[in-house]
């Protein structure tokens, strides 16, 4: 396997940055001639952004599976394509060749095909960190399905949210799932699901924890009672598909500073190529090399670079089904040690938590496999960066920080590992093909270094997300209306004298804990779900671990003779309405919000009161009840 499109040298870099920005469909037409296409595009790029409609590659036809998979047969077939790490290091690893895996890609679209899957139906996928969940992914890829991979840690509610969105009317699952010391019950969290989605027509479950659950009949069926009607079948043949390069590969639920989930969507060609250039390029993979990126496939991360980017790249790409801190803190660097790890991609979260372990965990164990680091989700802090680069890369190893987003489909600002300049806490310099810009709240362009404003990209690249589901003005509305002929990230950001742009946190109404984005308004309508509560406002506030924090103030009905019990009860609400990654860390009980005369809550002021800033709040003349602040501020956690 050779990448013609890998960069080796700064020069390099500089060079492919320029002809990118000047020749963008030259450039990417070159990139893309590396892929199979089953007939070439006559047009590389079309686009505006004011509908916004964006078509790379058009008349393309082509089909991803066979580029992630049948195209690296003849090479490759007998290398490992996916290396599954179980949650229990007692259990066996299992490894999955590239050979295997095509097998189990076409036997399962198979099965898809027998239980009425058709090309363009959405497809949920609801599952645990199993090479069955990405074996359930190409499965549908296959076949032209859309798949809506669901992380399997949020709950009924948020499942059907996302079942009626897409109107997914086939879902897979498992059983269960373990994780850490606990096991989740995927397959009942599903079927209350279902109580509000009767247009789903079938289930097909997999086999993991075997923990009691309940099928339907009609509806629910097994997967290895399904894989054996196929075999019975006999033909173990499944074609890949002919797509469109604009057809639609995949649905992913997002958070927005709204109350309801974005279905961000991506398309195959231009999907295709992002996700295997940025692999290639920032992590400088080399043949045979082992990637481990940490991350849930339920995530974007999981899907550019656990699945599709390294598989794309004939990658050998590791998947670990548990939890850094099970059975102890040294679980990551027992998977780095066991395997021989080249490559790890993990969150500042997973670090900072690791860090507070102590380094036994770390030092007792052989990382010198490892050549390159990344990290993703959010800003890295200088602690937890020097100790990955000290503890964990022993000064050896680059790190990667890598700035993208679920809308971006591939990493979009970072350095390349060994090749252009890492400078800690900055993501650094655009990839080939980004061309980032700094605006101010006008929507003017900041130019010049050491500057900052709001992060937005001015041109289209290949993994731009073209809509979301079902609903394209909302698309508009979010991305593209903020600032005239942009893509408005919703990040804040600098740039400093060596034009390296470092991200510093959203500028919306949108948190990220521990790497995920939740909407604060999500989090307040489910807080107000509970009958005791009459109206609350969420912010975010500094986390040692989890970057941000969730502060939820709440008003609550009359007394509470049981504070602490109600509080338990509202993160208990949290929990079953959204997931337990959505639960506040702290709920504060006032009688009043701070709000300005037309009724808006003045967030700034109680972020500023939970980040334990008690002075400076700034003008509260424009308060409907200055004296609310007071109560606030004394009564703060
Ligand atoms: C938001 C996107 C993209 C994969 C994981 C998260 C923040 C992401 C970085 C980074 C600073 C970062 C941004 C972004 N973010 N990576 N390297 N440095 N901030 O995907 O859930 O779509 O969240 O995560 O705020 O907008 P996501």
């Amino acid at each position: 396997m050779s990448y013609p499109y890998q960069i080796k040298t700064l020069e390099q870099y500089h060079q492919a940055y320029k002809e990118s920005i000047e020749q963008p469909e030259k450039f990417w037409a070159d990139v893309a001639s590396s892929f199979q296409w089953k007939k070439k595009w006559h047009n590389v790029l079309d686009w505006n952004f004011k509908e916004p409609d964006v078509k790379w590659f058009e008349g393309g036809k082509l089909n991803i599976t066979e580029n992630c998979l049948d195209r690296h047969i003849d090479e490759l077939g007998d290398k490992p394509a996916i290396i599954w790490e179980p949650n229990d290091p007692e259990e066996h690893h299992r490894v999955l060749t590239y050979k295997n895996l095509l097998f189990k890609v076409k036997q399962f679209a198979n099965v898809l095909k027998n239980n009425g899957v058709k090309k363009g139906d959405r497809v949920c996928i609801y599952m645990g960190m199993i090479p069955e969940l990405p074996i359930a992914v190409l499965a549908c890829a296959r076949i032209g399905a859309i798949h809506s991979v669901i992380f399997g840690g949020f709950s009924s509610q948020s499942i059907a949210d996302r079942l009626h969105d897409a109107q997914a009317e086939y879902i897979i699952t498992c059983d269960g799932a373990y994780r850490g010391a606990k096991d989740i019950p995927l397959k009942s969290v599903i079927d209350d699901a279902l109580i509000a989605c009767r247009f789903v027509k079938r289930v097909i479950v997999c086999t993991r924890t075997r923990v009691p659950v309940s099928m339907i009949k009609g509806r629910d069926v097994w997967w290895e009672d399904e894989i054996k009607k196929v075999e019975t079948q006999g033909n173990p043949d499944c074609p890949a598909e002919e797509m469109d390069a604009e057809d639609m590969l995949f649905i992913l639920y997002t958070s927005g500073s709204t109350g309801k989930p974005k279905g961000v969507v991506h398309t195959i060609g231009g999907y295709m190529v992002w996700s295997a250039y940025t692999f290639v390029n920032i992590f400088q993979y080399q043949p045979g090399q082992i990637h481990f990126c940490t991350a849930d496939i339920g995530w974007i991360t999981g899907h550019s670079y656990i699945v599709y980017g390294p598989l794309l790249a004939g990658a050998t790409s590791l998947m670990f089904e548990g939890v850094p801190t099970w059975p102890d803190a040294g679980r990551f660097w027992d998977i780095v040690d066991k395997h021989s790890v080249n490559i790890l991609y993990t969150a500042p979260t997973a670090i900072r938590s690791l860090m507070s372990f102590g380094l036994e965990y770390v030092n007792s164990k052989n990382l010198s496999s490892l050549s390159v680091l990344g990290t993703v989700g959010e800003p890295i802090n200088e602690e937890a960066w020097q100790w990955y680069y000290k503890h964990v890369g022993k000064e050896r190893c680059p790190i990667v920080d890598t700035w993208w987003q679920t809308e971006t489909g591939g990493v979009m600002i970072s350095n390349m590992a060994n090749i252009t300049p890492q400078k800690p806490t900055f993501a650094t310099l655009p990839v080939p093909g980004v061309n980032p810009c700094l605006v101010d709240e006008n929507g003017t362009e900041i130019h010049g270094n050491e500057v900052s404003g709001n992060l937005c990209i001015k041109t289209p690249w290949p993994g731009i997300l073209r809509t979301t589901y079902g609903d394209h003005e909302r698309c508009r509305l979010n991305y593209f209306s903020a600032y005239n002929n942009m893509y408005f990230t919703g990040d804040g950001c600098l740039r400093d004298v060596n034009g390296n742009y470092r991200i510093t946190g959203r500028v919306d109404d949108v948190l990220n804990v521990s790497g995920h984005r939740i909407g604060t308004a999500e989090v307040e309508n489910a807080i107000n779900m509970h009958s005791g509560v009459v109206e609350s406002a969420v912010v975010g506030f500094p986390h040692d671990v989890k970057g941000q924090g969730i502060y939820a103030y709440v008003i609550s009905e009359g007394h509470h003779e049981d504070a602490e019990l109600t509080r338990l009860d509202i993160i208990q609400t949290v929990s079953r309405i959204i997931g337990p990654i959505a639960k506040p860390d702290k709920i504060q009980f006032v009688s009043g919000l701070p709000k300005t005369r037309s009724g808006k809550i003045m967030r700034r002021i109680l972020r500023k009161i939970a980040e334990g800033e008690t002075s400076n709040l700034g003008d509260t003349s424009t308060l409907l009840d200055p004296g609310v602040v007071e109560e606030i501020k004394s009564g703060a956690l």
